[in-house]
């Protein structure tokens, strides 16, 4: 068995861990393994193919990033060719990545992603190539599976930065906004707002108005809290509002979501007249060592890929469905679209401590 791994769309703490994984389980079956560059652009000419070793694994499973490198640019049946006047046509290379997985011997590939890439793992698989998936987000947006390695990891950084935040907002009787991750999902705002008592929590499912997230911070300060901390999701949005956009975003990129903050911000300061500050926890969510339950889970999901793999399990994902690792048809986890159940005992447990929503 030759096998390929590949890792796509944004990185995720853990990444490293999953590939150390499967590559040891892989050589311990006497298969040979290579690791495919930078998503799939090593498989088009764009990058390349390497051998994968105990010794490129050795000492990587704790370092965020991948090995591998990573593009959230890179959909082979949607590739950015750029027409010569500026502007950028898409173009489906799906053949000539699988011909050149051939070409290299290339048997199967794990492929190491969120949603995007497990979609482009379901066309590859069902154009024949032998694909089997691994549930990569920070998102948390992942049908399916309990979780997703790299979540756990930027709950805890989101979680430090709100511990923080408390203080100096308690010292200068400050409202300050933190706008964490997460797309269109609100996992990472709802368990760190929770975990590091947050007043307000916004979600992209809870559509806000200002004037009720107004209403709570007027209300901790006739009862003399003085401060206040709003976790915002970066697609969280008004009632009746859209999601708010960063920029234009490159060729073959999804759209990028956030900086709302500091609108919230603005109108809460407007509304209550409190100093009000505001931050973007950015990219900071995506980075540095994976904690130990990312580390585990991403090493339990290397090596249940590879066992995936021995099974031929092809066109499945591995998934937590606790307390197992299973396989799933990627098929079943793209019905889905996962985002935060209104009707969860975390969310019951919001609202039972007193946090609002904005609605
Ligand atoms: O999907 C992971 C994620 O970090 C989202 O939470 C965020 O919206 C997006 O990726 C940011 O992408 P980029 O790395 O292109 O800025």
């Amino acid at each position: 068995m030759r096998l390929g791994i590949s890792t796509g769309g944004g990185d995720a703490p853990g990444l490293n861990a999953v590939i150390r994984s499967a590559v040891l389980s892989a050589l311990s079956r006497n298969w040979e393994v290579l690791g495919i560059k930078r998503g799939f652009a090593g498989l088009m000419g764009d990058d390349d193919v390497v051998s994968l070793t105990r010794e490129s694994v050795r000492g990587i499973a704790h370092l965020g990033g991948t090995i591998l490198r990573t593009t959230n640019r890179g959909n082979p049946f949607a590739w950015p060719r750029p027409r010569g006047d500026g502007t950028y046509e898409e173009i489906d290379r799906s053949d000539e990545l699988i011909s050149n997985a051939r070409q290299l011997g290339i048997d199967a590939i794990i492929t190491i992603g969120g949603d995007g890439s497990l979609a482009i793992a379901d066309k590859l698989a069902a154009k024949g190539m032998r694909m089997v998936g691994v549930p990569k987000t920070i998102d948390n947006d992942v049908a399916c599976t309990v979780t997703t390695f790299g979540f756990d990891t930027a709950v805890s950084t989101a979680l430090e930065a709100i511990d923080k935040l408390h203080t100096t907002a308690e010292s200068h009787d400050r409202v300050i906004v933190i706008e964490v991750m997460g797309r269109h999902a609100g996992f990472i705002a709802l368990h760190s707002g929770l975990a590091g008592t947050a007043d307000v929590i916004l979600i992209p499912e809870i559509p806000y108005e200002m004037s009720k997230v107004a209403d709570k911070i007027r209300a901790r300060d006739r009862a003399g809290r003085k401060f206040s901390i709003v976790v915002v999701a970066e697609g969280a949005k008004r009632k009746g509002g859209q999601e708010s956009i960063l920029g234009p975003s490159m060729p073959g990129q999804d759209r990028r979501v956030g900086g709302i903050a500091g609108r919230i911000a603005y109108d809460l300061q407007e509304l209550t007249g409190k100093e009000t500050r505001s931050l973007v926890l950015g990219h900071l969510q995506r980075g540095g060592q994976p904690t130990g339950y990312d580390r585990l889970l991403a090493t339990r999901f290397g090596a249940a890929a590879v066992r995936a793999v021995e099974a031929g399990s092809w066109g499945h994902m591995v998934a937590l469905q606790s307390p197992h690792i299973v396989t799933v048809p990627i098929k079943d986890v793209l019905k889905e679209v996962k985002r935060v159940e209104l009707d969860h005992d975390v969310m019951k447990t919001a609202r039972e401590t007193g946090i609002s929503f904005g609605d």
